[in-house]
Parts: structure tokens; C-alpha cells; sequence
């Protein structure tokens, strides 16, 4: 791919942007020599204005969502975007988030430009369990844990009853639900069925993979390790 279209692709400028850039000399390779637009050079040894490129596609990471943020490039008021380097709203291809929180969530929330790879995260067949950490407004019933097991409970507006899920209680008030499939909204759904509502809601875990001390409002790129770990539960 032409340097400029790489460049663009990354979130840079528009490929205009990017010519003026190289005309200015602030592309240059690792020695500082300054690279021109029809140069052929590995993606590592390019530097902008001295600095080393983002990465290049391929890129997956996790960000510590916070509330308040929604998952979306363009809604009105705080993104999650807004917590990421602006360049990387620019991308091509896009920077996706695998699957959404609601805006209350917070907790892990896995963002990559794979295709392929966020099918796979998301697909029934990987079977990748998602844990959250619910605090209810109401104390619980005391039958959650049976009827989220049972494999029969139909949200409204479904039109198959959702996978049997885990619940394990923590206190009247606090607990920590397993889910195996990913429906609109479907933490508090489950509990408004039960007729409770939930407080504030965490996602702590997808897979194998946890936030391990990241702290709110922070991101890191994972690693080949950290995308076995997130297969191997
Ligand atoms: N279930 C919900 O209700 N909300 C989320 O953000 C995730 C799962």
C-alpha cells in the first residue's frame, strides 16, 4: 500500500493531509531522513514529527469503560472515544467496539479493527462467558438463581428464552451474574423480570480475560497472550 494511504488509513489526516505532511518533512524513517510519499518502508521504521506510527491494522484493546460514556462514534455527550487517542476515531478499517455497554455500565469493553476476530468474540459457538457485577435497587426474591438457570425465561419482545445463565449471590443487594449470550440490554432486563431493577451494573470479565487492575477510564492494547487467555476460560 502506497505510504500516504497507509498513513490516512491510520487516522492521520485525509490523504491531502498527509501529502503536506510529507512535504513539510515531518515523515521521516528512524535516522530522521525525511521519507517521500512513493518510498518503500517498513510501518516500523516510519516516524511522524519524530514519533513512532500508531499500530497498524490488527489492533485490539481493552478500555476500563467508566459510566457515563456511551459506546458510540457520534452521540451526544461523553463517547467511549473521547477516552482513546483522537487519531483512532479516523481509522480505516474501523475501530469497533466488540458488542456494546449501556451508557450506566462499566467495566471491560474490548474495541479492535478485526473483523473476523470480533465475530468470533461475539459468536454463540465461542461460547466466551461474560461476568457482570449487579447492585439492585430492591433486595433479591430469592428464586433468581433457579429461574436464570432454567433455560426458560422469555424477556418481552423475544422469541426464544434466554441460555441458562449463572447467578451467584453475594448479599441481598449484590451479585455476580455469568451470561453465555449477549441480548439488548440483558442484565437489566432479566432482573426488571423478576421485578427488581439494578442499581449500577460491572462487566468484570469476557472469557478468560479480566481488567486486572486497569484502572477506570484507561486502555491498554492486548497482547497474542491476552487474546489466548480470552479463549481459554
Ligand atoms: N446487560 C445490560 O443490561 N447492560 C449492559 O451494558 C450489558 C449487559
Amino acid at each position: 500500500m502506497k505510504l500516504v494511504k497507509h498513513i490516512a488509513n491510520l487516522g492521520y489526516g485525509s490523504r491531502k493531509q498527509v501529502q503536506a505532511m510529507f512535504r513539510e518533512g515531518r515523515v521521516t524513517d528512524a535516522e530522521g531522513e525525511v521519507l517521500y510519499a512513493d518510498d518503500k518502508v517498513d510501518h516500523d521504521a516510519i516516524r511522524i514529527d519524530g514519533e513512532p506510527l500508531d499500530p497498524p491494522p490488527g489492533l485490539t484493546l481493552m478500555l476500563h469503560k467508566p459510566a457515563g460514556y456511551t459506546c458510540s462514534t457520534k452521540d451526544q455527550g461523553r463517547l467511549i472515544y473521547d477516552l482513546l487517542p483522537l487519531r483512532f476515531r479516523d481509522r480505516a478499517p474501523v475501530l469497533s467496539t466488540v458488542g456494546r455497554l449501556d451508557r450506566e455500565t462499566s467495566g471491560l469493553l474490548l474495541l479492535t479493527d478485526d473483523g473476523v476476530l470480533l465475530h468470533k468474540i461475539i459468536s454463540p459457538k465461542s461460547k466466551l462467558p461474560k461476568v457482570y457485577e449487579a447492585e439492585l435497587a430492591q433486595d433479591l426474591r430469592g428464586d433468581e438463581t433457579a429461574l436464570f438457570a432454567s433455560g426458560t425465561l422469555m424477556l418481552e419482545s423475544e422469541k426464544t428464552p434466554l441460555l441458562p445463565a449463572e447467578l451467584h449471590v453475594h448479599d441481598a443487594r449484590h451479585a455476580q451474574l455469568v451470561l453465555h449470550e449477549g441480548r439488548y440490554h440483558q442484565v437489566r432486563r432479566m432482573f426488571a423480570a423478576t421485578g427488581n431493577h439494578v442499581a449500577s451494573l460491572h462487566r468484570s470479565r469476557i472469557g478468560g480475560l479480566g481488567l486486572d487492575g486497569l484502572a477506570e477510564g484507561q486502555w491498554r492494547m492486548l497482547t497474542a497472550t491476552d487474546l489466548e487467555t480470552l479463549f481459554a476460560p
